[in-house]
């Protein structure tokens, strides 16, 4: 498989052709179809027509070696290669039952919800959670976990994975932490991760915030088409490579008081239109004391739903499981008199509420402009 990504086994790609795209960062034929004839043209400095060629003779290729499908197909391949979709269980029945069965490689979910929600003890979970063999829920695979705010924690890991009974050394040395520091360092880790992914197994590619870097760099409103723009092309290069790689893509983001939403929940993802148009799933994350509240905001076919889970040493734990990790005990769903008692009974803004919001002058509100559409 390795061979056949190989860039000079493309017809008519020769060894200056190689150097050009190696320099900009663009290692396999995987990688090319991952940044599309615009962006090669772009970086490479080739003519776009070129760019284009290169480009479908990739597609071509790897259409030919299997690895991804072709430009028309009928349903039942399409049904095949969902066929392929992994799913890691997130070690908690009541989140297992909401993603029924877990999260899915070929998408990009998306986790936000307001600080000390969860989000990145959700992501530490999946990332030793993915490691374990699929008998037991995972994908037998390897992590690439892109910092970005300093809150990957070696020791949380270890916890997890004592917890759920698996070395923690072996656990460590599956995941492939990289620290982003300002946001276009951040897509550069994501542009030059092809021969990671494929070098380590990985299954799951968490980017913990995706959207941080971006929002605390472009301030105000002059700024704001550009920053969309750049987290436009992140989150689509980010869903692209959960796609052609079968590996599952979590994306967290964090919300902010809107002032300007008058019904229902006054949070939204600071991300945006952009983030809410590209993820295949997105998830609510919400406090309620102790515990914390899951629901299924946006799924294809996932239906609207919302359950109870809870943090400690294990990671995210069922509502039931105070500490350890205990055995399997049916799900809790909120009841619906759980959800009437609930402190703050609000109905959640889904992304096409959001949309409909008009933006007001208010320099938060930029986050409602799309450039997507
Ligand atoms: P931001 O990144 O700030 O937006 O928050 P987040 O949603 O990523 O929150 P995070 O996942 O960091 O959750 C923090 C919460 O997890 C803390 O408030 C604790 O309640 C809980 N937590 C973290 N580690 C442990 C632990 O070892 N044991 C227990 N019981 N709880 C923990
Ligand atoms: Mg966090």
């Amino acid at each position: 498989m390795v061979e056949d990504l190989r860039l000079d086994s493309l017809e008519g790609v020769g060894p200056v052709t190689t150097r050009k795209l190696s320099d900009a960062g663009v290692h396999n034929v995987m990688d090319l179809i991952v940044r599309g004839p615009v962006e090669i043209a772009e970086i490479t400095g080739m003519e776009k027509d070129t760019a284009e060629k290169i480009v479908n003779k990739a597609r071509q290729h790897l259409v030919e070696t299997g690895l991804i499908s072709k430009d028309f197909v009928t349903a039942t391949e399409v049904y095949k290669r969902r066929q392929d979709i992994g799913k890691i269980s997130t070690g908690t029945n009541c989140l297992d039952t909401l993603f029924d069965g877990g999260v899915e490689t070929q998408a990009l979910t998306e986790v936000y919800g307001e600080f000390g929600s969860g989000k990145t003890q959700f992501a530490h979970t999946l990332a030793v959670m993915v490691q374990k063999p699929k008998a037991e829920g995972g994908l037998d695979g390897g992590v690439l976990y892109i910092d970005t705010e300093n809150t990957f924690r070696p020791e949380r890991i270890v916890s997890i994975a004592q917890a759920h009974e698996m070395d923690p050394e072996k656990v460590l040395d599956r995941i492939i932490v990289a620290r982003a520091y300002n946001s276009a360092h951040q897509t550069l880790i994501l542009e030059e991760a092809g021969p990671v992914i494929e070098e380590n197994n990985v299954k799951l590619i968490v980017v913990d915030s995706a959207v941080g870097l971006f929002r605390a760099e472009y301030l105000g409103r002059g700024t704001l088409s550009n920053r969309q723009q750049k987290l436009n092309h992140f989150v689509h290069m980010l869903s692209r490579i959960a796609e052609t790689y079968n590996c599952a893509a979590l994306a967290t983001n964090q919300v902010m008081a809107s002032p300007d939403v008058f019904f229902g929940d006054p949070t939204r993802p600071i991300g945006g239109n952009v983030v809410a148009h590209t993820s295949t799933y997105r998830i609510y994350f919400k406090k309620s004391g102790k515990k914390r509240i899951a629901r299924m905001v946006d799924s294809p076919h996932h239906p609207e739903e919302e359950v109870i889970f809870g943090l400690g040493e294990a990671g995210v734990i069922d509502p039931e499981d105070t500490e350890k990790k205990v055995a399997k005990k049916p799900a809790k769903k909120l009841s619906k008199k759980e959800k009437e008692s609930e402190p703050e009974p609000e109905i959640i803004v889904s992304s096409t509420e959001l949309q409909m919001v008009e933006p007001t002058e208010d320099a938060d509100s930029d986050d409602l402009m799309s450039l997507e559409e």
